[in-house]
């Protein structure tokens, strides 16, 4: 039953698809002869709404209140005796009114369960980006990148379009990369990606000294985290050539999660791959497949910057949500090796 109970929590914390977590209280009460004793309500309660995590850093209100009304709405379908602690809790989320910034937290098994908390937008599309939540690709990425630890391990990894930094700190946490470099385009995806790196790898000291370095100037993030350098840098796509004109480093691995939607985007996206490329590293972009004509028609336009591809498998379910909303798919793309 505990099992249960932790599964329920990990799944409430991320904010996971709400049927999963009917899906789950379903199996509890099987578990328990048909009944939801008082005793698990409590657990429930404690483990969900209660918790301190979420106490301090809430996610989304709404659904917190969904959750509640499920929970009750599933005890009284069975005709259980509802507990006190259920009811109160339900009372103290009810009217209270939605932020603008939530959080999630994910929670990461990969020997000690340890939570990733990120900071989002309650919008998928606000101050004028896509940036500013976690998107399925990312979640599939980390997942991704856990099983094929290797190839992070000791490496330079580059993030392009890394909105609030889900996959990195994942792979920070995980696979213990030499350097890894967050970019994105977008001036509040940036400030919230530096909160979330903040707020996940420092302590609470070094938190308040960075903070007081950064309100004096605005240069984004570079610490060093176990054996990680962490740096984030401001990268527009269409201004990959800069960059590498100024940083000739070679990273080992280019990562990118939800970036291929919108297909205005991809010339510059593939030019600054072409330059990003070297025969011996490759890029890993995890693609939702919302739509099948987008992928393709980045996918024909890999040759004109001689670029080419495989499709890696992803059998497996994800670390953090095990859900199967839209389909994921996973791309290393290779320079194109010249016959000679
Ligand atoms: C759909 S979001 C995905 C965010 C994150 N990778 C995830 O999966 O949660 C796409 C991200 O790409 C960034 N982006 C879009 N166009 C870009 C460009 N031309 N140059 C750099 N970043 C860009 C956006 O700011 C946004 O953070």
């Amino acid at each position: 039953m505990d099992n249960c109970i932790l599964e329920l929590k990990k799944l409430f914390c991320c904010c996971a698809p709400i049927n999963e977590l009917k899906q789950l209280l379903q199996k509890i009460k099987e578990k328990e002869d048909g009944v939801i004793s008082i005793d698990i309500q409590k657990k429930i309660v404690a483990n969900t709404v209660n918790n301190i995590l979420i106490k301090e850093y809430p996610i989304k209100y709404s659904y917190q209140r969904a959750f509640m009304k499920l929970l009750i709405s599933q005890l009284e379908q069975n005709g259980d005796e509802i507990d006190d602690d259920v009811f109160v809790a339900y009372g103290n989320i009810v009217s209270l009114p939605e932020k603008d910034i939530h959080y999630r937290h994910f929670l990461q098994e990969n020997g000690d369960l340890q939570y990733i908390t990120i900071q989002e937008s309650v919008n998928i599309i606000s101050k004028g980006t896509t940036g500013l939540c976690v998107w399925q690709g990312a979640l599939h990425l980390a997942t991704w990148c856990l099983k094929n630890r290797s190839k992070f391990l000791g490496k330079s990894i580059l993030e392009l379009g890394c909105g609030v930094g889900l996959t990195g700190l994942s792979i920070i946490n995980t696979c213990s990369p030499k350097r890894y470099i967050f970019s994105d385009c977008h001036e509040n995806v940036l400030d919230m990606l530096c909160e979330n790196i903040r707020f996940n790898l420092l302590s609470l000291q070094e938190r308040i000294s960075i903070d007081a370095r950064l309100s004096k100037d605005r240069s984004k993030l570079h610490i060093k985290y176990s054996d990680t350098d962490v740096k984030v840098v401001e990268l527009k796509w269409e201004d990959i050539n800069k960059y590498t004109n100024e940083d000739s480093t070679v990273h080992d691995v280019i990562i990118g999660a939800d970036i291929l939607y919108e297909s205005s985007s991809f010339y510059s996206l593939l030019s600054g791959l072409n330059l990003l490329l070297k025969p011996t590293n490759c890029a890993i972009i995890a693609a939702t497949i919302r739509n099948e004509d987008t992928l393709n028609k980045f996918l024909s336009q890999l040759g004109e910057h001689s670029l080419t591809y495989l499709e890696c498998d992803i059998s497996e379910q994800s670390m953090f949500i095990e859900s199967s909303q839209t389909p994921v798919k996973i791309l290393q793309i290779f320079k194109k090796t010249e016959i000679v």
